[in-house]
């Protein structure tokens, strides 16, 4: 029997099939995947990722996207919709996250592919518009730890020096001296998060907006995961701090539509307050002999089908609708989250708000995790300290969760009382938890993941 996902039921090809197949019969192989594969999410117990989870609506985008999936969006004189589509996508997400408090510059955007690809256009705008305008030549971002690794990632591609400033572990948020300590007059951009991804907490933006104006740099938001989700619960009155362009000093913001956007996966949006900034980063070869070539990012190619079902996705919410969404996810995240503060071994970091991190100091939280896994429940889980997360999305606002949850949640604690001197089964491994990782030497776990990588994009050996 092989580990190979579905070599026992299908066609494993390591060539181009001889003779084309039946398109029919390609159509219900993939339709068995997809739907017991979907059949994981839709209980409603996995955190985050299928942030919408409402069928009529991935139908809706399938539709817009097929439409348009085989046009490229780069020919504008034979699709200009592409336009547009981008302009309202962007115009839409800059009114949402109140772009009408800027005065003295243009804000724009970009669209990108998602949530590390608007992080690595920001890094590079930064370093590209310090260089011109700044002559800043080594540069460097300070980010708090907490903030994403796609910022790690950037700063790996684009050479940028990278400085990481600690949180304060029982509010998940960055300590500002840390952070102006690290400053000097190469600094391109500081970082902060709304809301991070580990502990769904909010960043003191404010207070860095005012740091990256007295240094004269800029400041990045990362909205990725809450851009789409935090204005409706401000606006539903929950006590979320403003991390928008109303802040003096932000200036540019990263929000995904394939997360609380519910948009299909690869569409985001980097909003920025001034179009130089975006700018500073578009790409011209105008001597090249295939033409005078120039791009908005880094991509070539992109499907105008992504552009017209991100689109679509928008204006079929609209603000009632991304409201009304709102509303039943925090309201879930608040009964989780109740669940988790009534056992006094338990003890979610920070303020949280439809995202929340929980740990304990009687056990390793990791015990919960390997007994809510048996359960069904798929968190995500974190390290230094080991807590897991909820993202709380639309499958988890079906009738009954919150309580089966909470339920679960009480047989997992006396679980983990009842080992409390053992080491737990499972380990933060990003985008999930994970069996057999442990912490173990930084070098071997490299080794343990290249080969997870490697067998990801690999078939099984000729048996
Ligand atoms: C806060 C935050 N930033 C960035 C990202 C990266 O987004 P993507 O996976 O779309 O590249 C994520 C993903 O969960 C996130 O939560």
């Amino acid at each position: 029997m092989s580990d190979y996902p579905y070599a026992e039921r299908f066609t494993v090809n390591r060539q181009l099939p001889e003779h084309g197949r039946d398109r029919a019969e390609i159509l219900a192989e993939l339709q068995q995947m997809a739907v017991e594969e979907d059949s994981s999410w839709e209980t409603g117990q996995v955190s985050g990722s299928y942030y919408c989870g409402d069928r009529e609506h991935y139908d809706y985008m399938t539709k817009a996207f097929g439409l348009f999936g085989h046009v490229n969006a780069l020919q504008r004189d034979v699709c200009p919709s592409a336009t547009k589509f981008e302009g309202e996508i962007i115009a839409m997400t800059l009114d949402m996250l109140h772009a009408e408090a800027v005065t003295d510059t243009t804000p724009a955007g970009i669209v990108t592919s998602g949530g590390t690809a608007s992080i690595t256009h920001a890094m590079l705008a930064y370093r590209e518009q310090a260089r011109d305008d700044r002559g800043i030549i080594h540069p460097n971002v300070v980010k708090p730890e907490s903030a994403h690794a796609a910022f790690d990632k950037a700063c790996h591609l684009f050479g940028i020096e990278l400085r990481v400033a600690p949180i304060n572990p029982e509010t998940g948020i960055v300590e500002l001296d840390a952070v102006a300590n690290l400053m000097d007059d190469q600094t391109i951009a500081i970082v902060g998060s709304a809301c991070t991804y580990g502990h769904g907490v909010v960043d003191p933006i404010a207070e860095l907006g005012q740091l990256a104006l007295s240094h004269g740099t800029g400041l990045h938001v990362d909205g990725c995961l809450g851009g789409f989700i935090l204005p409706w619960g401000q606006e539903l009155g929950y006590d979320i701090p403003l991390f928008d362009f109303r802040v003096p000093g932000v200036t540019s913001i990263s929000a995904d539509i394939h997360k609380y956007g519910y948009g299909l996966k690869g569409s985001s949006v980097l909003a920025v307050r001034d179009k130089a900034l975006r700018n500073s980063q578009y790409f011209y070869l105008t001597d090249w002999t295939g033409g005078k070539y120039c791009s908005p990012g880094m991509d070539g190619s992109r499907s105008l089908g992504l552009l017209a079902a991100t689109w679509a996705s928008m204006v079929a919410y609209g603000k009632d609708g991304y409201l009304s969404h709102a509303k039943a996810i925090f309201s879930t995240a608040d009964k989780m989250k109740a669940a988790v503060n009534s056992h006094s071994e338990l003890r979610i970091i920070g303020a949280p708000t439809f995202c929340f991190a929980f740990t304990s100091d009687l056990f390793d939280i990791y015990h919960v995790n390997d007994f809510m896994r048996l359960r069904g429940w798929r968190f995500n889980g974190q390290q230094y300290p080991n807590s897991i997360h909820m993202a709380v999305t639309g499958p988890q606002t079906q009738p009954g969760l919150a309580e089966k949850f909470a339920a679960d949640l009480d047989e997992a604690v006396q679980y983990g009382i009842e080992r409390k001197d053992e080491p737990a089964g499972s380990a933060a491994i990003y985008g999930g938890v994970s069996g057999g990782i442990t912490d173990e030497v930084d070098e071997f776990i490299k080794v343990v993941m290249a080969d997870m990588m490697d067998t990801q994009q690999s078939l099984p050996p000729l048996v």
